[in-house]
């Protein structure tokens, strides 16, 4: 962070929004490159979506900035619009419309729009295109919302917990279409508090939390900045105590529910002395398995909470 990107498609400098006496986004800066996905990865009220709305000019800033290349969002809305697709929230379609109407209908909003039976396809909407709103799954309710925000051909995709309450086979597809709009050149920006979403799509992404960026950068970057460690688990019934000092190697010993987590930077040597410990104690180290850090940890570190909660 700090530094200035050149090629930054999106600036957001110094951007705040109080709510009362609420700072739901506090003095935040960012910066998107084009052509990646960018996502802001925080809980619940950390106020990725007031920062979504403002970088979409569709909320006001109390302060700040938002520039799309020399554009300044904030004054001119529309131009900016004009190159900007936002996802919808689903209960903002007509529910008696067909897959096919509705696209029609946004796509009458701008000039130019692209085909709608390009946007089907792409959407992989086909079996639906005559079925009415109504009829759709949530899967397939998302992935209109996407066809809706591609209708004006954007440089610029904003996606607002997109995978939110889908079953993990639509989540799936959905990654694809997502990663499909990338490999199309267009810059995505997305919101989540799912960290393996964060993780499977984010070129950059930023940790956000009660309306500040703690770090951001891309997901190698981040873990590798505040966790050069590697991760032992095992069984939670596994009777090992809270205090790493008997076993040399290991940093600390931390019970997150499905797993105890022990943590260490020399892997090698932890596992050495967690079986020589086992060894001696007359313990059986059920479930033990070793990975390396994730979002997830990250997370955990950073705020002391883990996404989840
Ligand atoms: N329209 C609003 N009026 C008052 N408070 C709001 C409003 N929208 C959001 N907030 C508050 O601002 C904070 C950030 O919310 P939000 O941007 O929705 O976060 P997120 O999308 O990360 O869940 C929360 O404390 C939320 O309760
Ligand atoms: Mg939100």
């Amino acid at each position: 962070m700090g530094t200035c990107m050149h090629n930054a498609v999106l600036r957001l400098e110094n951007l705040t929004k109080r709510y009362g006496s609420v700072l739901a986004v506090d003095h935040l800066n960012l910066e998107v490159p084009p052509g990646q996905i960018f996502s802001l990865l925080g809980p619940n009220g950390a106020g990725k979506t007031t920062t979504l709305e403002m970088t979409e000019g569709l909320r006001p800033p109390d302060d700040g900035h938002v520039y799309l290349g020399n554009v300044d969002v904030i004054r001119h809305p529309a131009v900016a619009r004009l190159r900007f697709g936002v996802q919808l929230q689903t209960s903002a379609f007509f529910e008696l419309l067909t897959v096919r109407e509705t696209l029609e209908l946004f796509g009458n909003l701008y000039p130019g729009p692209l085909p709608v039976s390009d946007l089907i396809t792409r959407m992989g909407l086909e079996e639906k295109a005559g079925a009415r709103v109504e009829a759709l799954s949530g899967g397939q309710r998302q992935r209109l919302a996407l066809g809706v925000a591609l209708v004006n051909d954007p440089e610029v995709v904003f996606l607002d917990e997109p995978s939110a309450g889908l079953d993990p086979q639509a989540r799936r597809n959905l990654w694809d279409v997502i990663l499909g709009l990338k490999a199309e050149g267009r810059t995505v920006v997305l919101t989540t508090h799912y960290m393996d979403e964060a993780e499977v799509l984010s070129d950059r992404l930023a940790i956000m939390d009660h309306g500040r960026v703690l770090d951001a950068g891309t997901p190698r970057e981040l873990i590798e900045r505040h966790l050069p460690a590697a991760m032992i688990e095992l069984d939670p019934d596994v009777a090992i105590g809270a205090d790493p000092s008997g076993i040399p190697g290991v940093l600390s010993i931390e019970r997150r529910g499905e797993a105890t987590v022990l943590v260490t930077e020399r892997l090698e040597e932890a596992l050495v002395s967690l079986v020589s410990w086992a060894g001696r104690e007359g313990r059986e180290l059920r479930g033990l398995r070793t990975r390396g850090a994730t979002l997830e940890d990250v997370f955990l570190k950073l705020t002391g909470r883990s996404l989840r909660e």
